[in-house]
């Protein structure tokens, strides 16, 4: 890849002489990479191959930014690295899940009046999710909204529970063909524990309008009885949208009460295997961000597929019932945060194969939600555009510019500055 140098060029358009190409690497995000350690149990797929294959188009995006002084501090050499789960040492992985045990201890700083069932920091994302699940998941705001929700999760981990690493992803073809006997699921101390307990009555998440029309239980269901979160209790919802039975129902309609109950989960092939690498591989051979976001969503619905689910609805349901099976309260299982960085991470690399054109790009969709996390920002240069408007964590963060929130190396303020590995 022969890139161009943007100071050279403005030189070489003064002094009227040819252009100059300079060969990166410009950092040595090769050394960074290669040292970070990688299980030999999972060999590198075809959607790791292509994140590193785009590693010379950031390295090269980067440098231009840091030359124009707009790379708010963040390198690719100090990048923070986010790395899938089985890469991390067993006690990188129990650090990780310590820390949110941490954050489950500490006081929640939502509105009491409001939530009066967020009992911990934990239920504050929960509570913030729960009441903003429409905005949260319109169009505009699944990439970039989650994308500072899952930062902020990571940096309450960091600040407040003094964990030292960044939040994991999870590579879901790992871990597709047999969930229940992965290091994610498979209920050790170093896993995300293990699946629910058997509960006939619960018979997976309806599809309406796909073929098959439901994700079939994988034999859970009921309380998850082993590994680090066998004794989490559960607080919020759940909600009208909860796909789990007979779950305890909570005082309040809309979920914000007190309803401490177990962990629920049905840990599931059939919706795992609609996050394959070879989902994961067609779908990054979208070039239009239109496609690229329906198709993750699972439109138009594949035809004559077994799991044609999509894959961000797949990766909801690896373990979900309640609260992760409920979207409003999904976060509330602490899979979804794998679960949304990992849509992170397959956005970035999309991105990364065509930064200038792709950095920016938003879908479209007629589907568009009132959204009141939209807000007009007056400084705005141009009020209409969309990644002008602001994306309100309320009692979770600042708001910040939509736009910032699509640059991982540099956006808000330098604050995002992480690769995944
Ligand atoms: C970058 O770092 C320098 C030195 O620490 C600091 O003075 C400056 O304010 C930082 N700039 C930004 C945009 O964070
Ligand atoms: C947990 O399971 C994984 C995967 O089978 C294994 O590599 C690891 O050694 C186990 N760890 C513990 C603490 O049992
Ligand atoms: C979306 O809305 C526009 C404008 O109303 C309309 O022209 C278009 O057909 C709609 N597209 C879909 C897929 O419904």
């Amino acid at each position: 890849m022969r890139m161009i140098r943007g100071a050279l060029v403005s030189l070489a358009l003064l002094s009227g002489v040819r252009a100059v190409t300079v060969d990166g690497p410009f950092s040595n995000y090769q050394t960074k990479i290669s040292s970070s350690p990688r299980n030999p149990v999972y060999p590198i797929d075809s959607v790791d191959k292509m994140e590193a294959d785009a590693m010379p188009n950031v390295d090269a995006w980067m440098h231009k930014k840091i030359a124009a002084g707009k790379n708010n501090n963040c390198t690719l050499d100090n990048a923070a690295i986010r790395k899938e789960w089985s890469d991390m040492a067993e006690e990188e992985r129990q650090a990780y899940t310590s820390a949110i045990k941490c954050l489950m201890k500490l006081p929640a700083k939502s509105d009491k009046t409001r939530f009066s069932g967020a009992v911990s920091r934990y239920d504050d994302f929960v509570a913030y999710h729960m009441t903003h699940a429409m905005q949260l998941h319109d169009n505009l705001h699944l990439f970039g909204a989650h994308k500072y929700f899952v930062w902020l999760f990571e940096k309450a981990l960091r600040d407040e529970c003094g964990y030292k690493g960044y939040q994991p992803y999870m590579n879901y073809d790992r871990y597709a063909e047999d969930p229940g006997n992965s290091p994610l699921l498979n209920g050790n101390a170093s896993s995300m524990g293990g699946n629910g307990a058997p509960d006939p009555s619960y018979k997976g998440v309806p599809q309406y309008g796909r073929t098959p029309n439901i994700i079939k239980s994988g034999g859970g269901g009921g309380c998850v009885t082993s590994g680090p979160f066998a004794d989490m209790v559960v607080n919020l919802g759940p909600t009208s949208m909860a796909t789990g039975s007979k779950l305890p129902k909570n005082p309040k309609t809309d979920g914000t009460g007190p309803n401490p109950r177990c962990l629920r989960r049905d840990v599931n092939r059939n919706a795992a295997m609609g996050a394959t690498n070879e989902k994961a591989n067609s779908l990054l051979q979208n070039t239009e961000m239109n496609k690229f976001y329906d198709q993750l969503l699972g439109s138009p619905v594949p035809k004559n597929d077994p799991y044609p689910w999509g894959i961000h609805t797949a990766g909801h349901y690896i373990a979900a019932v309640d609260p992760g099976g409920d979207p409003n309260t999904s976060p509330g299982d602490p899979l979804f945060y794998f679960h949304h960085t990992s849509l992170d991470r397959l956005w970035w690399i999309w991105t990364s194969q065509s930064i200038d054109t792709r950095l920016y790009a938003l879908p479209y969709s007629n589907a568009t939600m009132n959204m009141n996390m939209k807000e007009r920002d007056a400084e705005a240069a141009d009020d209409s555009n969309p990644l002008e408007s602001l994306v309100d964590m309320e009692w979770l963060g600042p708001a910040i510019k939509l736009k910032e929130t699509h640059d991982q190396l540099g956006g808000n303020g330098g604050l995002f500055c992480y690769i995944y590995v």
